[in-house]
């Protein structure tokens, strides 16, 4: 076993998920203003530290998705990495710089970061980071999307594995086709299947190692403005196919993205993918919004009550591990 597949179980085995902390400053800023909290970078640090110093992150949490800014800073001279490895829990790190107009394709996006990436992978390992992450971003129209953005983001998101492969370091490949839009689940589906087979096809052109690489797909799901409902086993089933279909045995897991859905949403198929999973991936959460939704909104009204905010965020991560286990029930969300 190599010691990127070590690395690769250990965050997602037993029901473990991972938190996705990775927001950047302008999407945290949106998200703390949303309910009314000033976004400077202590604030930003205390709503993430309660996090990281929660029960949660013992049992539930495996890995933990840093922001550049959040890798670098410290509480009473410990570093984010020594807090959090301190739970077990290996830190990771969001290492593309966001999305820019594809040059070819106006409407689409492309992922930048790898001029001067190998540099900045060393300095994230010597910051304590041992996993890291690259998100490549697609929208679906009746045209999109595009071969163009298909191929160059499986090109950008195999480079970025391949270098942080390199650093000794377990990339997550995200590409992410969004829930935006009016498109129904079988056009999700298809999508997403040419999406995941492009990405595999660049991983293995450029050598990455596969059993050393998480997956972090999109559910399949209709677009969020769409009429078209579906329920879980639905879901359950298209993202099971889509996935066997298109990547490779040897990747040792899959941890979904929430995507915008709701946090019991999130759960709920994540225990339905689990329990009609008949492969050999181990499939587990990555969730941002889905893990931290009703924790932030807590606290922005109840600053001073840790504890509090810590017992939600314990619940959500609680829920999410059941589900990567398939022992999830709605019945649990009471308690
Ligand atoms: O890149 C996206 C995040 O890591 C996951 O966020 O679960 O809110 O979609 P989300």
């Amino acid at each position: 076993m190599s010691a990127l597949n070590t690395t690769a179980l250990k965050i997602i085995s037993s029901g473990k998920g991972i938190l996705a902390t990775d927001e950047s400053t302008g999407t945290m800023t949106k998200r703390l203003e949303s309910v009314n909290v000033i976004s400077n970078s202590e604030n930003r640090l205390k709503f993430r530290n309660i996090l990281f110093s929660s029960e949660a992150m013992n049992n539930c949490i495996g890995g933990v998705i840093l922001y550049d800014e959040t890798i670098k800073q410290k509480v009473n001279s410990e570093t984010i990495s020594e807090i959090i490895s301190k739970t077990d829990t290996i830190p990771g790190i969001k290492v593309d710089i966001g999305v820019k107009n594809l040059s070819s394709s106006k409407e689409e996006k492309i992922t930048e970061g790898l001029d001067g990436l190998r540099e900045r992978l060393n300095e994230y390992f010597s910051l304590g980071a041992r996993f890291t992450k690259w998100r490549g971003v697609y929208k679906i129209t009746e045209t999109l999307p595009s071969k163009l953005a298909i191929f160059t983001n499986a090109h950008a998101l195999a480079r970025y594995s391949s270098l942080a492969q390199e650093a000794g370091m377990v990339p997550i490949v995200e590409p992410e086709v969004l829930m935006d839009g009016s498109h129904a689940y079988k056009e999700c589906y298809k999508k997403t299947s040419e999406v995941i087979k492009r990405c595999f096809e660049e991983l293995i052109l450029q050598k990455v190692d596969l059993k050393g690489i998480i997956l972090k797909p999109n559910m399949i799901l209709p677009g969020n403005e769409s009429n078209e409902k579906i329920n879980s086993e639905q879901v359950a089933e298209l993202t099971l196919k889509c996935l066997t279909e298109n990547v490779p045995k040897e990747v040792p897991g899959i941890a979904f993205l929430s995507g915008g859905q709701t946090e019991v949403q999130a759960t709920e198929n994540l225990n339905m993918i689990n329990l009609k999973n008949n492969s050999n991936f181990i499939i587990t959460y990555s969730y941002g919004r889905a893990l931290q939704q009703n924790a932030l909104k807590y606290w922005s009204n109840n600053q001073d009550d840790i504890n509090g905010t810590q017992e939600i965020f314990n619940h959500r991560a609680k829920m999410c591990t059941l589900a990567a286990k398939g022992q999830w029930n709605k019945e649990l969300e009471k308690n």
